[in-house]
C-alpha cells in the first residue's frame, strides 16, 4: 500500500461503511407505542400506552385557544416563556419547598421526554455510567445509548418493588455520572420513600453523581403515599435535575410541554442542547400551561381521588380475569404476573390478548434489559373511562372461557 495515498479505512464503493448509525441500531422501536398501533389495527381496547381517553380540563383548552387567537404563535424564548417558567417555579416551591430561580434554573422542553434527553446530553461524557432502576420506563435505555452513557441496572424487587441497598451501592463507582429515578414509578407504581432517597443521596455524594428524577406522576398517589422530590432532600438541591411535564397531570400528553429544573451551570448546558435539538416547545401551549399550573389544590386532590377509583376498578377486572396484580401506590399502571396463563412468554401472551381477546397491554420484557426478566409480566394502564373499563372487562372475561 502506498502510504502517500492510504486507502480509506472503509470503502464507500464497496458499501462496507454502515449506512445507519451504530447508536440507532442498538435499540428497537418503542414497544409501548407499537402496542397502540396494534390496538388500532385489531380494534382492541387500548390499555397499553399511558394517555387518558377522557377530556383535558376545559379551562386549559380555552386558555390554549385564547393564546392562539391572541397571536402567541411565534417562537417562545428558547428555554421557555417567562410567565410559564415563573409558574413552574412557584408550583415547585409550593409542592416541594425548594425555591427555584426561573431565570437560571428552568428549561422548558418538548415534553419530559426531551427534557430527559437534553439533560443527559448536557452532562454525559464518554465512559460515564448511569444507574437505572429496573424495571424502567423504556425510554431510559435509548436515552442512555443516545447520550453515550453506559447503563448499570439495579432491580426493584417484587412484590413491593423494594431496593437491595447493597446491590444499589455496588452499582455506583468512579464512573457513575448520574442515577435516573422515576417516582412515582412507571411501570411498578412504587413511590420512593424518604429513607430510600436518603440512601441514594449518600451514594450521589460519595461518588459525586447527579440524580435525574422523573416526577411526571407526582400527583397520582394512593393509600396515603406521599411524593417526595429528590431536590428537597438535604444536600441534593445542587446535584438534582428534576424532570416534569404538563402531559400526565393535566391530561395533555399530545401537547408536548415539559421542563427540567437544575442548578444554573447545568441549566446553561441543558438550554444549549435543547435549543439546537428543538428550539422550543409550543408557545401557545406554554401560555395555557400558566393557567394549568395555577390550578388550586382541589384540582390535584380530585385527580388523585378519581385515579384511585380507576385503579381499584382495573384491579378488580384483572383479578376477575385471573391476573395476579401488584397494587400500585402511585402513577397509573398495574404490573401483573401472567404465569398462571401458561403462555411461553409475555410477548406471546400480549399478542394473544390484542389479536384474540381484543385488549392491548405492554409486555413486561420492554421494561427490562434482559427480556427474560420480564417474561412473566404484563403492564396495563388505568388512565381510562368507565366505558373503556366496561369493554375491557367484557373482553378479558373471555380468557377463561
Ligand atoms: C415515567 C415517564 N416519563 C416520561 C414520560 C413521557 O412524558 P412526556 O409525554 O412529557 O414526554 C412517560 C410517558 O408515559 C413516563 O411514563
Amino acid at each position: 500500500m502506498n502510504p502517500a495515498s492510504p486507502e480509506p479505512a472503509v470503502s464507500i464503493k464497496t458499501g462496507a461503511r454502515p449506512r445507519l448509525s451504530a447508536k440507532a441500531e442498538r435499540f428497537t422501536e418503542s414497544v409501548i407505542r407499537e402496542m397502540t398501533r396494534l390496538a388500532l389495527k385489531h380494534g382492541a381496547v387500548n390499555l397499553s400506552q399511558g394517555f387518558p381517553d377522557f377530556p383535558a380540563p376545559a379551562e386549559i383548552k380555552r386558555a390554549a385557544q385564547e393564546a392562539i387567537s391572541a397571536d402567541i404563535n411565534q417562537y417562545a424564548i428558547t428555554w421557555g416563556g417567562k410567565k410559564f417558567r415563573d409558574a413552574i417555579a412557584e408550583k415547585f416551591e409550593r409542592d416541594s419547598g425548594v425555591p427555584v430561580d426561573p431565570e437560571r434554573e428552568i428549561t422548558v422542553c418538548c415534553g419530559s421526554t426531551e427534557a430527559m434527553m437534553s439533560s443527559m446530553m448536557a452532562i454525559i461524557n464518554p465512559g460515564d455510567e448511569v444507574v437505572v432502576f429496573e424495571p424502567f420506563y423504556e425510554n431510559y435505555g435509548p436515552d442512555a445509548i443516545l447520550s453515550g452513557a453506559t447503563p448499570r441496572f439495579v432491580k426493584l424487587r417484587a412484590p413491593d418493588w423494594s431496593i437491595d441497598l447493597d446491590e444499589l451501592a455496588a452499582a455506583f463507582g468512579p464512573s457513575t455520572k448520574a442515577i435516573i429515578l422515576n417516582t412515582p414509578n412507571n411501570p411498578t407504581g412504587k413511590v420512593f420513600e424518604r429513607r430510600e432517597l436518603e440512601a441514594i443521596r449518600d451514594l450521589c455524594h460519595r461518588w459525586n453523581a447527579f440524580a435525574i428524577t422523573d416526577e411526571i406522576y407526582e400527583h397520582m398517589l394512593y393509600d396515603g403515599a406521599k411524593h417526595i422530590s429528590m431536590a428537597s432532600i438535604d444536600g441534593m438541591h445542587d446535584r438534582t435535575i428534576t424532570i416534569n411535564a404538563l402531559s400526565k397531570t393535566y391530561s395533555v400528553t399530545g401537547w408536548r410541554v415539559g421542563w427540567a429544573i437544575a442548578p444554573p451551570d447545568v441549566t446553561a448546558a441543558i438550554r444549549k442542547v435543547h435549543d439546537f435539538l428543538t428550539v422550543g416547545a409550543a408557545a401557545p401551549l406554554q401560555e395555557a400551561g400558566v393557567t394549568a399550573l395555577k390550578f388550586p389544590q382541589s384540582y390535584y386532590d380530585t385527580l388523585a381521588h378519581e385515579y384511585a377509583h380507576r385503579r381499584d376498578r382495573l384491579l378488580g377486572i384483572l383479578a376477575q380475569a385471573g391476573f395476579r396484580c401488584f397494587k400500585p401506590r402511585g402513577a397509573y399502571y398495574i404490573m401483573t404476573d401472567i404465569s398462571a396463563f401458561g403462555f411461553p412468554d409475555d410477548v406471546a401472551f400480549a399478542k394473544y390478548l390484542v389479536t384474540e381477546i381484543g385488549v392491548a397491554a405492554v409486555p413486561g420484557s420492554s421494561f427490562y434489559e434482559d427480556p427474560a426478566d420480564g417474561r412473566t409480566h404484563l403492564r396495563f394502564t388505568f388512565c381510562k373511562t368507565e366505558k373503556t373499563f366496561q369493554a375491557a372487562a367484557e373482553r378479558l372475561a373471555k380468557i377463561r372461557a
